[in-house]
């Protein structure tokens, strides 16, 4: 296993793919950010220099980071934000894992323009468990622009008490495409006819879904957040913030031009929304120039086409015959340690006395699950005073297994009685090694929406999914114990509930939350403990000297 190093600067990018000039936080002035190559075992060494404005951390999305929560990056979770001027060395290894993930900020909006891409491969040269692709090739999508700092995007979001600025674009690679006013450039990929290629997609937006075609050709699915699927056919790839989706595209059409477009997958437009479009070009060896001026166009499903979106979130199954690497056994474990439900939700909170909150009755929008709503600590990480023993003042090891109350979550006027949350700093404590299983239910104490969950530091089994209210004496009968699908990020359906189990075998401190990038700091986070085992291979280490304070 190779050691492989990358320098980062964090600092100002001035660019200008519509019309009007920006100035970004990008790292080393690209944007994308750099691709990191490694295979399975190795270690990355990433030294990270804060040359913007900004405080920031870089978290690696869907890394395991088994034993280096140090490394894992979430402010104010893991670590306390490097301040400008600052610099912080990220160390870890990829292991147990193959395939496609990403890294991005950690802190406020800045991912928006703070990303790219982190693919791993078999060590060795080991062969995929799919066909040799002629050529692999990363796509962003997609990146969302706003002709605006995206910042100050979020502080008035979180100001006002409504929802975000609508963004002014949606990209591939960085790249608008044409049909938005003054996009100078699309992004573009050449093919020859007859050979497969490895599409590496990643939903690096902050708050859309998306469905994503190119025309004329399908598509075979053979992984998911860095695991390997069963090969899964499909003419449409259905994506969620914080997904990743390998698939298998043949050039197996007459040689001409084509597009590829993504447009967002919105259950419920109840506020508006960037609806546009954004288009790729994937062209033949020899395409006439006639189909070069007149690509052919994909015909997108409705943005609210909820049953497509199921039926691709549905249909992946792992692919239990390849291990991750480094001895992953992928095994469902069948006992139960840890039984937890979490709703979870956008819901109305009263303003503060003297406060003016912007929502309807001078309320404020919220999110919560289980009805805490949660707290950041601002003077230390968690991950540190857990590790120091200084939980006192800064988090409670409480957090609730259950909903405070049982109500009938999909239905907005029954559960808009029950809109109270609290605003703590509260988590729950894992035994290592703990196995837990999680329903999450979505809840319409507002509306119900989208949600895709992420859960740092692990990957889960879905073992199943389902709208409505989550009825576990019939569901469960249901669960697939043989071959779900292992994600770190699941996109909850909409009004609907999710039953996933991981293995709790990874000491530290490990956030879930929404990705849906505004939602964050509204408190649609929960954050575990996973204490340490008895053994030197089950106990974190102290952290790296470098670590920033806050
Ligand atoms: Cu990709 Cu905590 O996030």
């Amino acid at each position: 296993a190779a050691i492989v190093k990358h320098t980062f600067h964090v600092g100002n990018l001035t660019l200008e793919p519509l019309c009007k000039e920006q100035v970004v936080v990008a790292v080393n002035k690209q944007l994308p950010g750099p691709t990191i190559l490694a295979q399975e075992g190795d270690t990355l060494v990433v030294d990270v220099f804060n040359e913007s404005p900004y405080n920031i951390t870089l978290h690696w999305h869907g890394v395991f980071q088994q034993l280096t929560a140090w490394a894992d990056g979430p402010s104010y979770i893991t670590q306390c934000p490097i301040r400008p001027g600052n610099k912080y060395t990220y160390k870890f290894k990829v292991s147990g894992q193959e395939g496609t993930l990403w890294w991005h900020a950690h802190f406020a909006n800045l991912r928006a323009t703070v990303y790219g891409p982190l693919i791993i491969r078999p060590r060795n040269n080991k062969p995929y468990p799919f066909p040799k692709p002629y050529a692999e090739v990363p796509i962003l999508l997609a990146g969302q622009w706003w002709d605006a700092n995206v910042v100050d995007v979020e502080n008035e979001a979180l100001a006002s008490g409504r929802g975000p600025n609508v963004s002014d674009a949606y990209t591939i690679n960085g790249k608008p495409g044409a049909l938005y006013s003054c996009a100078k450039e699309s992004f573009s990929m050449k093919v020859s006819a007859g050979k497969t290629y490895l599409l590496r997609i990643i939903n690096a937006a902050l708050d859309s879904q998306f469905f994503f075609k190119v025309a004329g050709h399908n598509f075979t699915v053979v992984a998911v957040d860095a695991v390997y699927t069963n090969p899964y056919h499909t003419d449409v790839v259905v994506i969620a913030p914080g997904q990743t989706a390998d698939v298998l595209l043949r050039a197996d059409q007459p040689p001409a031009t084509y597009y590829m477009a993504a447009h967002p997958y919105v259950s419920a437009p109840l506020v508006p929304f960037d609806d546009s479009t954004t288009l790729g070009i994937l062209q033949y060896e020899n395409a006439s120039s006639s189909s070069i001026a007149n690509p052919a166009m994909p015909e997108l499903p409705p943005v609210t086409d909820t049953p497509t979106a199921h039926t691709f979130y549905t249909n992946i199954t792992r692919l239990m015959s390849r291990r991750g690497g480094n001895g992953y056994v992928p095994v469902v474990p069948r006992r139960v340690d840890e039984r937890m439900l979490i709703t979870f939700g956008l819901g109305l909170d009263q303003c503060p006395p003297g406060g003016n909150c912007g929502g309807p009755g001078n309320s404020r929008l919220t999110a919560s699950m289980n009805n805490v709503s949660f707290q950041f600590p601002s003077k230390t990480s968690v991950l540190e005073a857990h590790f120091n023993g200084v939980a006192t003042g800064i988090f409670t090891d409480d957090f609730p297994d259950n909903p405070p109350l049982v109500y009938d979550y999909t239905n907005a006027t029954a559960a808009a009685a029950f809109t109270a949350t609290e605003k703590r700093t509260r988590v729950k404590r894992l035994a290592y090694g703990a196995v837990v299983e999680m329903v999450l239910q979505n809840t319409a104490v507002l509306s119900t929406e989208n949600h895709p969950i992420h859960l740092h530091g692990f990957n889960f089994f879905v073992l199943a999914q389902g709208f409505g209210n989550f009825n576990r004496a019939r569901e469960e009968e249901k669960f697939n114990l043989v071959n779900p699908q292992e994600r770190n990020t699941i996109a909850v359906p909409v009004g609907g509930w999710a039953a996933l189990r991981f293995t709790a075998n990874n000491p530290g401190v490990w956030m879930m939350h929404c990705h849906m990038d505004v939602h964050v700091p509204r408190g649609l986070v929960a954050v575990f403990v996973v204490e340490n085992g008895g053994t030197p291979s089950s106990t974190l280490p102290p952290p790296p000297a470098d670590l920033p304070r806050c």
